[in-house]
């Protein structure tokens, strides 16, 4: 880490060079808010040019300092003390300026950036709000309506819109030091404008105020973060820069301390972490250029989406014409969505498709570097395919199965070159959902498992590497919270007050409710194949619901009713009646009693999937959970909560 000053005439160049994103650590505060007192006392010196190294500005605070206390100088101090220099500080911008370093330019008398900066205050994500004077400063650049958009709903404003904002003074070319040093000379001559917190704001009316609220919570689905930031905004507005600065410090120290703001925190850092496995560093992924994808049902179809998405060529593989067009035809309406939501121009979605290859029959897959099998969750179907895999792709192709359940050894016996074969398993919608577990077998090459990894990053997935069992990491846990579910139902709870209290903790869905989405029959015959393999399996409430045809929406109904064309679950008294005789007297438990109980379930099963090597830390689970099954994000996961409740 190191700030440093060089000289061009009466121009100081201070640079931030603390890789790898020029955080606001303890030292370059310390090192800054001293260069600022001896460039006052510089006779030489008449401004200053404040730049990051490399390629961004400043990321943004320290977040690894968040947990714990502040250390002096604090971050609005040094800004306040650059506010009120004798000489003017000319912030000069590339790259990202993030939270606290789009804070700091705020504190600057003058902006300067390349077209291709990014302004951004994501603190939201993180479960705080700017602490340094981000929601008193910027709307006195930009106006109050583009500094709510910015502090509370995440836009980014890249350097030409900050331009048209009046937030930056200059959009500059590279060499951006030699831009801004020419700028800096150039405004010596004129007066200084007003500094940001002196500025005055013009306040909206009430209604605007409102409706923001609305939008901001609509959005923030339980998180608190985005409201406190609009509160810091409105307070500010209608009292003034100092009261509003004292009262965003207050805020930020409030979030900073908070389990939500914990929890987001440890999911960014497990997130950065987990595409680069310390057991992989040093291993090179093998070419990835083309891809195949066998199977057009919903599954192969996402797949096939998501390495479109990624630029990856696909050919696209059922056994018959008809299937195929079924398939070809839902991946265009996949992109065509994506079109019409704008996320997508016409071209796009054009080249998106021009980049399959329909094909019936396996020869079309001969030169693909990665061959992905997403067909029917049978063991002897699946077999068949790799046997056909194996006499068909080159030898050094890799080989990948996306079952969910069946043990990918078994799935590979046999197969040539097993060393090249591995599980990648995705989620459905595959396009959509972050998650990918990757699951090597003993054989599989460790330059198999990087590509697997490296497959993960282009497709900007979240992998986690599982260890063989049945249902993986997540599914097992899902069955083990299924089961505890349906354990409070025999105990008397009402599924609705399950589901319900579970949406309460910030799940979409209840458990309940999502069986019903995704089908009772399937963990159904999961259990009637285990009976027949002579499992000792109680029978459940599902399996009476089942039993009587009630396999979820599908069906009209499971553990709910619905309405004909409706998916609003109804508490079904028939359903209740199925269920009668395994369920004991009613039973009402408080909301979070429901929830601890489920939670505990997921870590405890967690903690055995530990034990037995399958998952490599506990954040993995965590990101699982997180990214494949809907655990809300501000809560961390089970294993971080369980971890933090007092033993
Ligand atoms: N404080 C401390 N460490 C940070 C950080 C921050 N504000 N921002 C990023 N890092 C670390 C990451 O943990 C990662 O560390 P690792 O290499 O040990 O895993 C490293 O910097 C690179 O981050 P990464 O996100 O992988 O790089 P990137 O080039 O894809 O993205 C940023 C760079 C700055 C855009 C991105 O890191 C980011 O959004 N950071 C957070 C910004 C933020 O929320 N700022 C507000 C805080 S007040």
């Amino acid at each position: 880490m190191s700030v440093t000053v060089t000289h061009r005439g009466p121009i100081a160049v201070v640079t931030i060079d603390n890789p790898p994103v020029n955080a606001l650590s303890l030292a370059v505060r310390t090192q800054l808010f001293a260069l600022v007192e001896a460039l006052d006392a510089d006779e030489h010196v008449r401004a200053i040019v404040l730049t990051g190294g490399g390629k961004l500005f400043v990321g943004g605070a320290d977040i690894t300092e968040f947990g714990r206390p502040v250390e002096l100088p604090s971050l609005p101090a040094l800004i306040e003390r650059i506010e009120n220099a004798a000489k003017p500080w000319i912030a000069a911008v590339r790259g990202a300026a993030l939270g606290g370093g789009l804070e700091l330019a705020l504190g600057c008398h003058r902006r300067v950036a390349t077209a291709e900066a990014r302004f951004a205050l994501p603190e939201i994500n993180l479960g705080i709000i700017p602490g340094s004077g981000g929601t008193q400063r910027l709307p006195r650049l930009i106006g109050i309506e583009t500094a709510i958009r910015v502090a509370a709903e995440n836009l980014t404003l890249d350097g030409t819109r900050a331009a048209e904002l009046g937030f930056i003074d200059r959009l500059v070319q590279e060499p951006l030091v030699d831009a801004a040093e020419a700028f800096a000379l150039e405004a010596l001559s004129r007066p200084l404008p007003e500094p940001a917190s002196r500025r005055p704001l013009a306040t909206p009316a009430a209604t605007a105020w409102e409706e923001a609220t609305q939008r901001i919570g609509r959005a923030a689905r339980g998180a608190s973060a985005p409201l406190r930031a609009l509160e810091a905004l409105r307070f500010g507005a209608e009292n003034g820069f100092e009261a509003g600065l004292a009262n965003e410090r207050a805020i930020f120290l409030e979030l900073r301390a908070s389990d939500e703001s914990a929890a987001l925190r440890y999911l960014f850092f497990a997130e950065r972490a987990a595409p680069r496995p310390a057991g992989l560093r040093g291993i090179a992924a093998l070419p990835l250029a083309s891809a195949g994808v066998i199977g057009g049902g919903t599954m192969g179809v996402g797949i096939a989406a998501a390495l479109r998405n990624a630029g990856i060529p696909v050919v696209l593989v059922e056994r018959d014409e008809q299937s195929l067009e079924r398939g070809l035809t839902a991946l265009k309406a996949i992109f065509e969505a994506a079109r019409k939501r704008a996320s997508l121009s016409e071209e796009e979605a054009e080249a998106r498709m021009r980049g399959v290859t329909g094909a019936v029959g396996y020869e079309a897959l001969a030169g693909c570097d990665l061959v992905i099998e997403a067909v029917f969750e049978d063991l002897a179907v699946k077999r068949d395919v790799f046997a056909t895999l194996g006499r068909v792709c080159r030898p050094d192709a890799i080989l990948a199965t996306n079952t969910s359940y069946i043990d990918p050894r078994q799935i590979a016996e046999g197969l040539p070159h097993p060393d090249r074969f591995i599980g990648l398993h995705f989620f459905s919608p595959a396009q959509v959902m972050k998650l990918l577990e990757i699951v090597p077998i003993p054989e599989t090459r460790p330059e198999v498992l990087a590509t697997g990894f490296e497959l993960a990053r282009r497709l900007g997935k979240v992998p986690v590497r599982s260890g063989i069992c049945d249902g993986f990491i997540g599914n097992r846990i899902l069955r083990r919270y299924r089961a505890e579910a349906e354990a409070m139902v025999r105990d008397g709870v009402a599924p609705s007050a399950i589901d319900a209290a579970m949406r309460g903790f910030g799940y979409a869905m209840g458990p309940f409710e999502m069986q019903d989405m995704a089908g009772l029959d399937i963990s159904f015959l999961h259990r009637e194949a285990a009976r027949a393999r002579g499992e000792a399996i109680a029978e459940t409430p599902g399996d009476l619901l089942v039993r009587a045809g009630r396999k979820g929406q599908k069906s009209g109904g499971g553990w709910y009713d619905y309405a004909p064309g409706n998916r609003t679950p109804i508490p079904s008294p028939d359903a209740a009646r199925l269920i009668a005789p395994l369920v004991g007297a009613p039973l009402e438990l408080a909301p979070d009693r429901i929830v601890a109980r489920l939670i505990d379930a997921m870590a405890l099963e967690g903690q055995a999937i530990l034990d037995e090597g399958i998952a490599g830390s506990p954040s993995d689970i965590d990101l699982v959970e997180v990214h494949g099954y809907g655990f809300p994000r501000r809560h961390g996961g089970p294993m971080f909560l369980s971890s933090r409740q007092p033993s």
